[in-house]
């Protein structure tokens, strides 16, 4: 049974135990233990750095008792991948190479090309490893089919393991190698009957304090903040990351401005808290085509309307944040203008994926369905 049926199965994976089960043959360890493995490798993927070329990856190697007895994550491009690392902390306890039977439990499929550090795959090879499991598949050019480098030397391996989990958690790197431009996350802040601004175009403040802090948090996540010139002239925003105290976030997104319209160097989003890039162009897939180059792998649209409406009508929204106000402005600042939608036939559905109440503001994520 081919692996993209079971990563598909996972998706499911709260459906009775019985009908999820994975393929495990005679394989070392039983589907609970390699839960708890998996579990653990995507918590450690965590202490990656969510920014750079590489993605955040974790992993364990487990006994055949079933025990933990090594763990490992990356730490970014250059540095050794969460195999490697899982390897070097356990060549300081055993023998090397090991002899015993040995499972590594990774939340990415091993790697297969010599980049700044050697492949995954080939260390797992020498390192005697018997069994590899591993979640998501790598989608690279070059760095994919190391599932099939290590079956050919013999290795146990099983593919698409909590596929769904590992995938969720991979999604803007996943998303970003397999489209070939940065993964776009839309958010915008509306009153609860879907205003962006009041009459005036006054927005500033629709929502509260910690739905701004929220905001501010995911955007120092990101690496791309990108603003219409019709925002940065009507809210003179800075487009920086901030926490609660005023204080900066350590990354601070590239600030990219959208728009043909000269702008007034005196506005804020020019000041040297980040780097700023004005694209004065209205050609979206040429802005986002630009950004990837300059190997942005995540983009942060912090509207207005016009530019939020655009990126959806051309369906280059890979995930929306919509903060949701308590409050009612009426008048016609909608949060999207035309996207293409004539017919209810052709409204776009999207799914909501987690939900959160921020103060007296809810927050919804979602994607399209
Ligand atoms: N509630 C929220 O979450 C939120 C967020 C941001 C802004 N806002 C509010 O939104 C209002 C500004 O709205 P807006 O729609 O003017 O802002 P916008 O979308 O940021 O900027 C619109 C401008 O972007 C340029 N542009 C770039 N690519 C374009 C494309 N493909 N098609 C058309 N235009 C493109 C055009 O200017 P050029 O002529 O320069 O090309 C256009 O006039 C303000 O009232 C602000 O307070 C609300």
């Amino acid at each position: 049974m081919g692996e993209e049926l079971w990563a598909f199965r996972a998706l499911y994976f709260r459906v009775p135990a019985v009908l999820c089960s994975y393929p495990l043959g005679d394989f070392l360890l039983s589907e609970q233990a390699l839960e708890k493995g998996m579990t653990r490798a995507l918590e450690l993927a965590l202490r990656g750095p969510a920014h750079g070329v590489n993605p955040q990856v974790g992993a364990v190697i487990m006994a055949a008792n079933g025990e933990i007895v090594s763990e490992g994550w990356h730490l970014g491009a250059g540095t050794d991948h969460a195999e490697v690392m899982a390897i070097k902390n356990l060549r300081a306890k055993l023998p090397y190479p090991f002899t015993s039977e040995l499972t590594a439990v990774v939340t990415l499929e091993p790697c297969n090309h010599t980049g700044r550090t050697g492949p995954c795959a080939q260390a797992l090879i020498e390192a005697g490893i018997s069994n590899v499991v591993y979640a998501a598949s790598d989608p690279g050019d070059a760095s994919s089919n190391g599932a099939q480098t290590l079956r050919d030397a013999g290795v146990e391996v099983l593919g698409g393991f909590m596929a769904a989990q590992s995938e969720h958690q991979l999604r803007v790197w996943l998303t970003a190698n397999k489209k070939k431009r940065p993964f776009v996350t839309l958010k915008w802040a509306t009153s609860l009957d879907g205003r962006a601004a009041a009459n005036d175009g006054s927005s500033q403040w629709i929502t509260g304090e910690e739905a701004r802090a929220d905001v501010h948090y995911r955007r120092s996540l990101a690496e791309a903040i990108l603003a219409g010139t019709g925002t940065v002239i009507a809210d003179n925003p800075e487009l920086t990351a901030r926490k609660p105290d005023g204080s900066y976030y350590e990354n601070q997104p590239l600030r990219v401005i959208l728009g043909e319209r000269d702008l007034d160097s005196d506005l804020r989003v020019f000041n040297d808290r980040a780097e700023t890039i004005h694209l004065k162009t209205r050609n979206i897939h040429g802005a986002l085509a630009e950004l990837w180059a300059r190997g942005i792998k995540h983009v942060f649209i912090e509207g207005g309307p016009e530019v939020a409406s655009w990126f959806e009508r051309l369906d280059l929204v890979d995930e929306y944040l919509i903060y949701l106000a308590p409050v009612l402005l009426g008048g016609d600042r909608v949060a999207l203008r035309d996207i293409g939608v004539s017919n209810i036939s052709q409204a776009h559905r999207l799914e909501i994926f987690e939900q959160k109440l921020l103060g007296n503001d809810l927050l919804l994520i979602a994607r399209r369905s």
